[in-house]
């Protein structure tokens, strides 16, 4: 049995020498001197804006050490994840590696061997629910000491949190950062090992590693990262100082990973990034996503979808790409964050509502079929009755058919979170449940235009409701239920809508 382990001063954990040292003692594999950088700092604004001129080496050569291959052999993993696209498909990576480790996957948290939280730090709730979580898993480590409980993802990027996790959750075995995944077997195997809690974060984003194992979720539908990062430094966001800077990944490498997919048979590939549409500014040649989706309508899958963009780096070239459809779906989701100029500006969006709603005009005029969506932040610091008037304006004018919206949460490290606001809870939650009710009035009107029509739907499986219900989605993301026979799942199926919903649309197989 191991003894309880003693939390102890982060500064401890995070010097470089000491920490190289044991890990040294460890793992005498090349992987370590080549991957191992500095260590852990805060959020800090100035600093990480100097990062962005700093070059970036991708690496096709990893391997998990020999020694750490079958270290997994009759045990399970099981890992949560909280939070975007992103983290999912870092869960997918991470799957990658303990299987290569031998270790097994399970959807039982209670047997597992190895619990990996994969924690995600964009609003204060998000984080409530980790450590909520947290509370259930310690009986767990009472009944069994040998589990490893790890915390990873964004969270884990931030400094008060690691803190707070030394403090009062000592049972956790090891945190890791969204820049340390490719350390995960090393890091396991230290966990393993060590009496304290094992603490490996860099502040500073590594090099892109291509060849990382990886365990999907799906058969049909795929997650591709074309980027990491963002330099946007949106003053009320935290993904900047938990993702590190932009680096794309060469298209060469994207090319291949989309042809292998289809291959497999996968049907839908969804392009992932913060920023997904300043994808190509980093790299040493002039390339952009435009030019990327154009190479990608060469390969034969049916749907490609991407995610997220950002308004400023939205070209004409990437909207003529699109128009010519082909493979890439008609769904743009395109966050606004607020329709009111003053409000983006100390967001630091870089866009104005105008320069918002120019945009939305030639993607209507080049696509005029086009589903646009959108994510809206409500109660800003400050904001008044006026400036939200103008959010709810701004998303008639575009009607949006459908929205992610939030309450302005302060994120530690952030410019937004050091400002007074006088904006009262009571205020932000109605306007929130005011611009939810426009929302969804926009979401079932757009509904209600395809009752009748025929759609494409890629059918996913049973309905979680209904086992003779098949459900899947349209080429412009609308969730579909029709009965019909499971031979079709997996297949592109034409559907007769035949009652709309606010959220998905009913109908019958033609
Ligand atoms: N990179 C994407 C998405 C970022 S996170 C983009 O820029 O569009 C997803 C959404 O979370 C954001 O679009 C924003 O609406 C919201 N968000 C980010 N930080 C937030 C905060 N501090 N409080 C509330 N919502 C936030
Ligand atoms: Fe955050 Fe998106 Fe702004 Fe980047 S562009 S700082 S991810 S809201
Ligand atoms: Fe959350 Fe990190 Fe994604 S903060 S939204 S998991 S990039």
């Amino acid at each position: 049995m191991k003894e309880e382990k003693q939390a102890q001063p982060i500064e401890k954990h995070h010097e470089q020498p000491d920490n190289l040292s044991r890990l040294k003692k460890l793992e005498s594999d090349e992987l370590v001197n080549k991957y191992f950088q500095t260590t852990y700092q805060p959020p800090n604004l100035k600093k990480a804006r100097k990062r962005l001129k700093q070059d970036v080496n991708v690496h096709y050569d990893y391997e998990i050490p020999s020694d750490m291959q079958s270290i997994g052999k009759d045990k399970t993993f099981y890992i949560r994840t909280y939070g975007c696209q992103m983290n999912e498909h870092d869960t997918e990576v991470m799957a990658g590696l303990m299987t290569a480790m031998g270790y097994q996957a399970t959807d039982q948290m209670k047997q597992a061997d190895v619990i990996l939280l994969n924690t995600c730090a964009i609003r204060e709730n998000a984080e409530n629910k980790v450590f909520g979580e947290l509370g259930h898993i310690k009986p767990l480590k009472k009944e069994n000491p040998d589990l490893i409980v790890a915390i990873c993802g964004c969270m884990s990027q931030e400094e008060s949190v690691v803190n707070r996790l030394l403090q009062k959750h000592p049972f956790v075995d090891l945190i890791f950062g969204t820049h340390n995944i490719h350390r995960l077997p090393e890091l396991i195997k230290e966990a393993m090992f060590s009496k304290a809690m094992v603490v490996e974060v860099w502040s500073k984003e590594g090099d892109i590693i291509e060849n990382l194992p990886k365990k999907r979720q799906g058969k049909l539908k795929a997650w591709v990262n074309i980027m990491y990062g963002c330099d946007k430094f949106c003053t009320y966001c935290i993904v900047p100082y938990t993702r590190g800077k932009e680096r794309s990944r060469l298209p060469d490498d994207v090319i291949a990973e989309v042809k292998e997919l289809a291959q497999q048979g996968y049907k839908e590939v969804t392009l992932l990034g913060q920023n997904v549409n300043a994808y190509g500014k980093d790299l040493p040649f002039t390339y952009g996503l435009g030019q990327l989706m154009e190479a990608l309508t060469e390969i034969d899958i049916p749907r490609i979808r991407f995610t997220t963009s950002h308004p400023r780096d939205f070209d004409d070239h990437l909207i003529d790409v699109l128009a010519r459809g082909r493979n890439l779906l008609d769904h743009i989701h395109l966050p606004v964050q607020s329709g009111s100029n003053e409000i983006l500006r100390i967001m630091a969006r870089r866009h104005t509502r105008e320069d918002y709603l120019a945009l939305v005009k030639k993607i209507r005029e080049r696509m005029p079929e086009a589903t646009l969506t959108t994510d809206i932040i409500v109660g800003f610091p400050n904001e008044t009755e006026a400036q939200f008037e103008e959010t709810l304006q701004l998303v008639e004018m575009v009607g949006f058919e459908h929205a992610f919206t939030f309450i302005y949460s302060p994120r530690e490290g952030t410019p937004a979170a050091k400002w007074q606001d006088d904006v009262p809870m009571q205020v932000k939650k109605e306007r929130l449940n005011r611009l939810n009710a426009l929302v969804n009035k926009q979401s079932r009107a757009a509904m209600e235009q395809y009752v009748g029509e025929v759609v494409t739907v890629l059918v996913e499986g049973e309905s979680r409701k209904d086992a003779e219900v098949l459900s899947g989605y349209t080429e412009r993301n609308k969730l579909v239920n029709f009965k019909g026979s499971k031979t079709l799942i997996g297949q592109m199926v034409p559907v007769k809508i035949t009652e709309a919903k606010t959220w998905s649309l009913l109908g019958e197989e033609i």
